[in-house]
């Protein structure tokens, strides 16, 4: 007779499960239980999950804020014409992004927390500061609070990490951080200009 892979095979061609086919068939699926749970659990005692606050928040309500922003605390603007704000300890600070830029370039104080709102004009972006591992969406719509402490002094960059647009790969902001014992943020301090890529 013709046989096909259609056809049943004939007789009993399986077999009882070997006992170390169901040892290793135990241990992966409690393993599985244990990273299942692993996924509820780390949302409550996980280290990793963003601090502060989510809101709704039309874009230009949110640019109104920014503006709002700038004019209490703005010291200047960058050589390409991005506002530098140095805001108080312990304020809300706003950063907010739009293609192709980061606005404003932000001056903060090292060991001082602040809260870091986070929105964007039209399309979805990536907050990455360069050179520290963290990243965060920056979504229109939504304001996006994380509450932050600078905790090294330095001159930061802060890196488009979302695909948005041709001018993706030239959306880098900036950030300031001053040591502990500097409170000054005269001219003097105004910094560079944006980095801008080119690749
Ligand atoms: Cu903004 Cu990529």
């Amino acid at each position: 007779m013709h046989t096909t892979g259609l056809t049943s095979p004939q007789g009993i061609w399986w077999k009882p499960a070997h006992k170390s086919e169901k040892v290793w068939f135990t241990i992966s699926f409690v393993w599985c239980m244990i990273l299942f749970a692993m996924m509820p659990l780390w949302h409550v005692v996980g280290g990793q999950n963003p601090s502060g606050i989510r809101a709704k928040v039309e874009p230009r309500d949110y640019i109104a804020r920014v503006q709002q922003f700038v004019r209490d605390y703005g010291t200047g603007e960058s050589e390409s014409g991005i506002p530098v704000v140095a805001p108080p300890p312990g304020s809300d600070i706003y950063l907010l992004a739009a293609q192709f830029q980061w606005a404003p370039v932000l001056q903060l104080q090292e060991g001082v927390e602040y809260t870091l709102h986070l929105s964007s004009l039209d399309v979805n972006h990536g907050f990455n500061l360069y050179p520290f591992n963290v990243n965060f969406q920056v979504v229109p719509g939504y304001d996006y609070g994380l509450r932050v402490t600078p905790t090294e002094a330095g001159d930061y960059r802060i890196v488009c990490n979302e695909f948005c647009g041709l001018g993706h790969h030239l959306m880098v902001g900036k950030v300031l951080v001053l040591p502990a014992e500097t409170t000054a943020t005269g001219p003097g301090t105004e910094p560079q200009a944006p980095v801008r890529g080119d690749s």
